[in-house]
């Protein structure tokens, strides 16, 4: 994945615009290089973007023009895709539990591909998208990652086998397994470890006759996201990952599912300062967007994505000094960070940029005291 200096998000440029802030600024040119690079890093692979991630009609046109498919989490979603006119062999139902009447309108748009990870949920796909494709999800080990799923989300793989077996019985395809090894994932071996712990049950299938057709690796690919922090590349996730893949007794379609290793790098959010104050020992600015309105994974118990940040005013010449960034909200949580390190002059209407602001930040906006989501623009 590319990292964060883009010349297309260069100061003179972001200081060239004259949007009303806060608002979001979008590469094109970076959504189809990093979908480049999962291809060329995966070659054999089908590129599922999540588009949970950031489903900006735009985001989701210049995905789809350039190829990807995608792994949708609900009928909402879907329609977002119908809108654009994605065909349903571009999607899959990815959510391992969901409404059945969301399964029901999958399925009446042609989409037969359908992750479940419980007897119950296989029932409700069967009763309403009958001889559709289903795959089970498993849980995996997760840790080192910053969001887990594992708890929420898979059976256990001892499962597997018998579920895959019961979907065959109740008259459905089982073409795979699916797994999630946590988003923005910190240990390369994760999803080499995960295929390893699952490489029993695709033995033992293929003895009981049944031959998998796919084998969905999830998301969890990371960015880059502080000055000082480093993330695994797709290479060498690839060069994990592939040669595992590679010992099982049959090689399955690979289906990776991106959603923050498509899109984090994509966006900057551009912010002003609207207020500076000195609280407990610290010196705080508050921008004119937060964690409700634009950095809803900069929330502490989110995981505190520490995303980068910049002044767009050069005034390095009086030093830097460590801030805490807040947002425009009367709530206590809507803070972004403690210690963003800064130009110490700065003042109402100096702006800021935070980068690789593109996944997870505009789908998780609310509308708290009433500050609206910021504008878009693409370049
Ligand atoms: C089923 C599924 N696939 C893919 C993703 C995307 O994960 P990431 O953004 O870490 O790539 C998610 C994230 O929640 C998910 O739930």
């Amino acid at each position: 994945m590319s990292t964060a200096s883009h010349t297309e998000f260069n100061t003179e440029f972001l200081e060239s615009l004259t949007h009303e802030t806060p608002f979001f600024v979008f590469s094109k040119k970076r959504l189809t290089d990093n979908l480049k690079d999962f291809k060329k890093y995966f070659p054999s692979a089908l590129i599922q973007y999540a588009m949970k991630a950031n489903a900006e009609p735009e985001v989701l046109q210049t995905l789809f023009e350039a190829g990807s498919g995608f792994e949708v989490a609900s009928v909402y979603e879907l329609n977002m895709l119908k809108k654009i006119g994605v065909p349903a062999d571009k999607i899959i139902y990815g959510t391992s539990v969901k409404p059945i009447s969301h399964i029901k309108e999958f399925f009446e748009y042609g989409v037969d591909r359908f992750a479940f990870d419980s007897l119950p949920e296989l029932e409700k796909i069967a009763s309403v998208a009958p001889g559709s494709k289903v795959y089970v999800r498993v849980a995996v080990n997760d840790t080192g990652s910053v969001f887990r799923f594992s708890e929420k989300f898979g059976t256990s793989k001892d499962n597997i086998v018998p579920l895959l077996q019961r979907a065959k019985e109740r008259g459905m395809d089982p073409i795979g397994i699916s797994f999630h090894v946590g988003s923005q994932a910190s240990n390369p071996m994760s999803w080499a470890n995960a295929i390893t712990s699952i490489q029993p049950a695709i033995e033992h299938l293929h003895k009981l006759d049944i031959k998998l057709d796919v084998l969905n690796i999830g998301g969890g690919y990371p960015c880059a996201y502080g000055t000082t922090e480093t993330a695994l590349t797709l290479e060498e996730i690839a060069e994990h990952t592939l040669p595992q893949y590679e010992k099982l007794p049959y090689q399955p379609k690979l289906i990776l599912e991106p959603g923050r290793g498509i899109v984090a790098t994509t966006a900057v959010l551009v912010t002003s300062v609207i207020g500076r104050v000195e609280r407990q020992g610290a010196t705080w600015l508050f921008l004119d967007a937060g964690v409700y309105s634009a950095l809803f994974e900069a929330m502490a118990y989110q995981g505190s994505t520490r995303y980068k940040v910049t002044s767009m005013r050069h005034s390095y010449d009086s030093g830097e000094m460590l801030f805490a960034l807040a947002g425009p909200t009367g709530d206590s949580p809507d803070v972004i960070t403690r210690e963003a390190l800064l130009p110490q002059d700065l003042e109402v209407g100096d702006k800021l940029i935070f980068h690789d602001a593109g996944a997870y930040s505009l789908v998780a906006t609310s509308p708290f005291n009433g500050f609206p989501r910021p504008a878009v623009y693409f370049v």
